[in-house]
Parts: C-alpha cells; structure tokens; sequence
C-alpha cells in the first residue's frame, strides 16, 4: 500500500497508520516522528527546529524534502508507505510529486481524515505519547489509556504530553493546518486520489473503510 494520510492534527492519522502498518507490511514514515526524535536526540537538526515546533510552525519544504528522498528510498518502502503529516504545504505536495515520478512510484490514494473541530480539540488535549523515540506509542487518556498510567505498555517508557500540547501551540497548529495543508484536499481532489474518511468513529472502523476503499479500487 502507497498512502498519505491527510488531515488536521489530532484527527487520528498516526493511530490509523499503526494499524494499516499490520496489514501488509507497509511502514509508517511520520515527519512529526522523525522530528521529534532530532529533538530528543539533540542532533543539529533538533537544535534548529525545536523552538518552532514546540510553538506549532511547519519547518522549512526544503528540510523536509531532504528528509523524505532519502526516507522513500530505503528498501523498507519497497513493500509500501503511508505518510503521515508530508506533505502538509502545496510546495511540498508538488515537490512529492516529482520526486515520486523519478523514483517510478506509483500511489495508490490519499486518505483524507474529516473531523469536527471540538473532537480535534478533546482529542489533542488528553492525548499521551511515548516519550521513547524509537516507540511514540500513541495514547489517550479517554479513548485508550495505557495499562499503567503513565507508563508505555509496549516498552515501559514514561508517557508524556507532547511539547507542542499546550492550548496556545495546539490553536496555532489548527490555524496552521487551514491555512497551509487544508488546500491539499482540492489539488489531491484533482490528481483523482482523494478518499473522504469520518474519523469520527473508533480508529477499526476508520481502518475497515480504508481497507474497502482499497480493495474497490484494486
Ligand atoms: P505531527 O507529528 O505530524 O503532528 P500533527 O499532524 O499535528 O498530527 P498529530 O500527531 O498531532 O495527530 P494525528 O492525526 O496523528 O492524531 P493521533 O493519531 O495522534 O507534526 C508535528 C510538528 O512537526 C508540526 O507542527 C511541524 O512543526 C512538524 N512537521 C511535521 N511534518 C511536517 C511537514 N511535512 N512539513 C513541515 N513541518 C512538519 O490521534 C490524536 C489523539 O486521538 C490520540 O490520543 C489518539 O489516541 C486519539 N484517537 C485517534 N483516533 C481516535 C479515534 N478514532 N477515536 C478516539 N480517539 C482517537
């Protein structure tokens, strides 16, 4: 499966993505993920984004283009990718474009999450992440709380709230998202890929109509 998943922050992108990752083999490339672990691990690159991710900006298109050619050419993508969060600016999404055309990549749709705003808001609140950056398990305190509070079920880890979790980055995030990556439904509209999912329903049943979506298209 060749995949982006698009949609506001919050509205289940990267927990659907974990799923469709069981199905096929697929790996799951999240710019967020690869970000935050720079962070983490104070490489030069975390050192130069960490202010502005915190406060909810997008990083630069060329960063994150250079990222993500030498990501979709590592032999883990030969059995398939879902993109989580990339590409999020028009730049980025025409830059995708090309790249893929060089690299003979086909892909298969672009999986558009629709959620209100107020469940976007409940969700981003009481969500908890794994502060391990190799796990970023992704829970929530509501809908699906570890085991043990505060405590990674899959590898024991802390769980934490993300830095760019406060009420001021997550309202910047949104506006971000309407102004910058809400245009991409209109051009992934016209390329033909687009998929409407209701992400308001439990993450299966998000899963199930993608998974149909998939096969009537195949
Ligand atoms: P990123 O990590 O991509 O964050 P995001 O897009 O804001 O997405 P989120 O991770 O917040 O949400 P999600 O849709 O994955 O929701 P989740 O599954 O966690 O980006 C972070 C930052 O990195 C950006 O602000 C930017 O600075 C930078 N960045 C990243 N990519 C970039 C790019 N391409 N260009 C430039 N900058 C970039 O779910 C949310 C919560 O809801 C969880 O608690 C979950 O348990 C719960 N939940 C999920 N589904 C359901 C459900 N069906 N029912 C009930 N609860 C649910």
């Amino acid at each position: 499966m060749k995949l982006i998943l698009l949609g506001a922050p919050g509205a289940g992108k990267g927990t659907v993505a974990k799923l469709l990752t069981g199905l096929d083999g697929s790996v799951q490339i999240s710019t967020g993920d690869i970000l935050r672990a720079a962070v983490a691990a104070g490489t030069p690159l975390g050192k130069q984004i960490e202010s502005l991710m915190k406060s909810g900006d997008l990083v630069s298109d060329d960063l994150i283009m250079g990222i993500m050619e030498q990501r979709l050419q590592q032999a883990d993508c030969e059995q398939g990718f879902l993109l989580d969060g990339f590409p999020r600016t028009i730049p980025q999404a025409e830059a995708l474009k090309k790249l893929l055309e060089k690299l003979d990549i086909k892909l298969d749709m672009v999986v558009n999450f629709n959620l209100e705003r107020e469940v976007i808001l409940d969700r981003l609140t009481t969500r908890r992440t794994c502060s391990n950056a190799d796990c970023q398990a992704i829970y929530n305190v509501k809908s699906n709380p570890p085991k043990q509070e505060g405590v990674c079920d899959k590898c024991n880890s802390p769980v934490i709230q993300r830095d760019d979790e406060t009420t001021e980055a997550i309202s910047h995030r949104l506006e971000t998202y309407n102004e910058k990556t809400a245009p991409l439904i209109g051009f992934y509209e016209n390329e033909g890929l687009l998929l409407n999912v209701d992400a308001a329903g439990p993450s299966e049943v998000v899963l199930t109509a993608i998974k149909e979506k998939l096969a009537e298209a195949s």
